[in-house]
């Protein structure tokens, strides 16, 4: 029996600013026995949590299953555990592929790379000397990733039961420079408290995905919807059946809204065909309207929330003309946002004062390494 099955615990890793937000998703999909831990927290769960918390959550990078954890002092003792300790065709064939993500800190082992080399010669020979045939390493799209984490000498070897980072919704068919991070957009949905009572817009759409994150939000749709292929499906005791009503019982969740409910414009064409495109593949009955417009030409609905992540200068260069863009934005809300509330996503701190609004409140949110700040103003 792998860890896993013995204890029932797995990893979710999450960024560790939106952790309490991520601990409240776990507990409303069913996991137990939260605790915490750096970048990440344990969870306790079942196949159906488990395979819900991958299908469903919002804020969750990946959740690994720890198959085996051992000191570990050296390389050598590295490759004779994962190739003597581990049935590798238990989670993969020779002729899968496979990646191996791995994390080294404070230990005779130094570097993460050398330890991933070490732990694929290992999976690599055992197939070899067993078949005559070896799995193929793919870091693009490959069947199976594998994590290895060693910290003070004390390594886990995991399967990744997401299969890949969860961020990747499968919706981002065409992008645009800076877009922010699905995780985080659907963060900043969650952190607004935004429910279908309110008009949605997102003024600086991007490639729309303020506007997916929302429309899967509000309607309920699995987060992990498109995705084909979950790292779960590789595990020993993978159940089908359970897997079958854990999606099943989400779809049927899944609820209508009104058409405008949720709207978006840029003033570029080619976000507003990438929004457009993107959104087509979960928003199926068009939804989600999208124009292309300057936001200080736009008219709102009453009772509208704004949700948005304007452009922040970091590849504009020139600050004056940002700085300006800002301050319209403020005169835009003291004009069109009437007894309601925007939340602003700030890649650059220094532009909130351009804004000329007093902020409600200013979380520290990090987007793709940066620090931003998401802000949010009351408008009476
Ligand atoms: C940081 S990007 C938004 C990225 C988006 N959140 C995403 O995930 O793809 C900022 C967007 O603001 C748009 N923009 C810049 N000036 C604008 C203006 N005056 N009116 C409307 N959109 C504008 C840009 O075309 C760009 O797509």
């Amino acid at each position: 029996m792998y860890q896993y099955q013995k204890t029932g615990i797995y990893l979710a890793q999450i960024p560790e600013d939106l952790k309490e937000y991520a601990v409240e998703e776990l507990k409303s999909l069913g996991a137990e026995e939260i605790r915490g831990t750096y970048k990440g927290v344990y969870f306790k769960a079942d196949k159906e949590t488990l395979y819900k918390v991958n299908y469903q959550s919002r804020l969750i990078v990946r959740v690994l299953a720890p198959i085996i954890t051992f000191d570990c002092h050296s390389d050598k003792y590295l490759y004779k555990t994962a190739y003597n300790n581990i049935n590798w065709e238990d989670f993969l064939s020779e002729s899968s592929t496979f990646f191996i993500l791995s994390n080294v800190s404070n230990s005779n082992i130094r570097h993460s790379k050398f330890a991933a080399q070490r732990l694929k010669d290992a999976i690599a020979d055992y197939f070899t000397k067993k078949y005559g045939k070896r799995p193929s390493v793919n870091n693009k799209d490959p069947d199976i990733y594998i994590n290895l984490f060693i910290r003070n000498n004390k390594a886990i070897i995991s399967v990744d039961t997401s299969g890949g980072s969860l961020h990747k919704r499968g919706y981002r068919k065409q992008s645009v420079e800076a877009p922010i991070s699905e995780i985080v957009a659907a963060a900043l949905i969650k952190i607004s408290g935004w429910t279908s009572d309110k008009f949605l817009y997102d003024p600086f759409c991007g490639s729309g995905t303020i506007l997916c994150e929302a429309f899967m939000h509000v309607t309920n749709t699995p987060s992990m919807i498109l995705r084909k292929r979950f790292g779960f499906e590789n595990l020993p005791d993978f159940d089908r059946k359970t897997w079958q009503k854990v999606k099943e019982k989400a779809i049927n969740k899944i609820k209508e809204i009104p058409k405008g409910l949720i709207s978006g414009s840029d003033i570029s064409e080619t976000a507003v065909k990438a929004t457009l495109k993107n959104c087509s593949l979960i928003d199926k009955k068009n939804k989600i309207i999208v124009k292309r417009m300057d936001f200080r030409k736009l008219k709102l609905k009453k009772d509208t929330i704004i949700i948005t992540n304007p452009p922040y200068g970091i590849r504009l260069k020139t600050e004056e003309p940002i700085k300006t863009l800002y301050k319209d934005l403020g005169d835009f809300l003291k004009r069109e946002i009437k007894d309601s509330s925007a939340f602003i996503y700030f890649g650059n701190r220094e532009l909130i004062k351009s804004m000329g609004l007093r902020p409600k409140y200013k979380r520290i949110i990090f987007n793709g390494g940066l620090e931003g700040r998401f802000v949010r103003y009351d408008i009476y």
